[in-house]
């Protein structure tokens, strides 16, 4: 019989992850979880594997070994849209917006990803598809006015400043109603006040939605101060992993960030 005091499993779990990319080792032996609503962090210096994890996590480019599990479910290799239908959406290192699309257009794409029916028939407004549409609208919409988007909805994606299509870019991640939601480099070309906005509107997603976030970022104060966990990289391998404060007086993390 099942036993109903275990503890819940984690909602994602990387074990022995590997990513190879010719002669070069970009992951190795990768192994972390994240639980449900944590906040972690994955630093480390440039060229760690940081993005290539992500990448093999969302399917955009699959392990050439391991495992990814999200609530217990094998999802590794699974192509983009079914580990985002899953629950795992991301931003990229590079904001990747539909330039010409608004605002709001960019963020309903979350949702459809979500949908069952498809973003095309979606798009053609096709029968019960209509119904997809309306509920896309309303999550995006929901989520734009939550992350203070509101004013900017009609734009273009392109007429925003960079620090607001960002916050468009988790915006539309979260209109994927996720559980989990990977951020590279979300603060990465912001400005002080920039910085801070997107640190608040960070913990506003994951108090409201529950969601968990696992974010790469080159700010550690930023990072030190955000996450509850942290886990460090280097040369495709997990290095340490702790709370920030375990993590700021680890020998280990100071000698690579130091380069001493
Ligand atoms: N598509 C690819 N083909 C070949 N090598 C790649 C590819 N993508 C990444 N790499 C290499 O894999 C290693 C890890 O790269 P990755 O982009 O994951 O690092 P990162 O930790 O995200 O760095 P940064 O902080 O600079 O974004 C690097 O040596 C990089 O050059
Ligand atoms: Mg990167």
């Amino acid at each position: 019989m099942a036993d109903i005091n275990a503890p819940a499993p984690p909602l994602l779990v990387i074990e022995a992850l590997q990513v190879r990319f010719g002669g070069l080792q970009a992951v190795q032996a990768l192994d972390f979880s994240i639980g449900a609503g944590e906040l972690v962090g994955l630093v480390g210096p440039n060229g760690a594997g940081k993005t290539t994890t992500f990448n093999a996590i969302s399917g955009l480019h699959p392990p050439t070994a391991g495992w990814v599990a999200l609530r217990g479910r094998d999802i590794t290799g699974l192509p983009p849209e079914q580990v985002s239908r899953a629950g795992v959406t991301r931003t990229f290192q590079n904001v990747r917006l539909f330039a010409e699309l608004s605002v709001l257009e960019n963020v309903m794409m979350g949702a459809f990803c979500r949908g069952r029916c498809g973003l095309l028939a979606a798009m053609l407004r096709v029968g019960r598809h209509r119904r997809t549409e309306r509920r896309a609208r309303d999550v995006a919409l929901h989520w734009i006015e939550r992350l203070g988007l509101g004013q900017y909805a009609a734009q273009p994606a392109v007429t925003l400043p960079l620090g607001l299509q960002r916050v468009a870019e988790v915006a539309r991640a979260l209109a994927g109603e996720p559980c989990l939601v990977l951020l590279d480099e979300p603060a990465a070309g912001l400005n002080t006040g920039e910085k801070a906005r997107l640190t608040e509107l960070l913990r506003v997603v994951v108090a409201d939605s529950g969601c968990a976030l696992l974010l790469v970022e080159h700010d550690m104060p930023l990072v030190m101060g955000l996450a509850e966990r942290v886990i460090v990289m280097d040369f495709g391998r997990k290095l340490a992993e702790g709370t920030p404060s375990e993590i700021a007086c680890n020998p280990d993390v100071i000698r690579v960030y130091l380069g001493a």
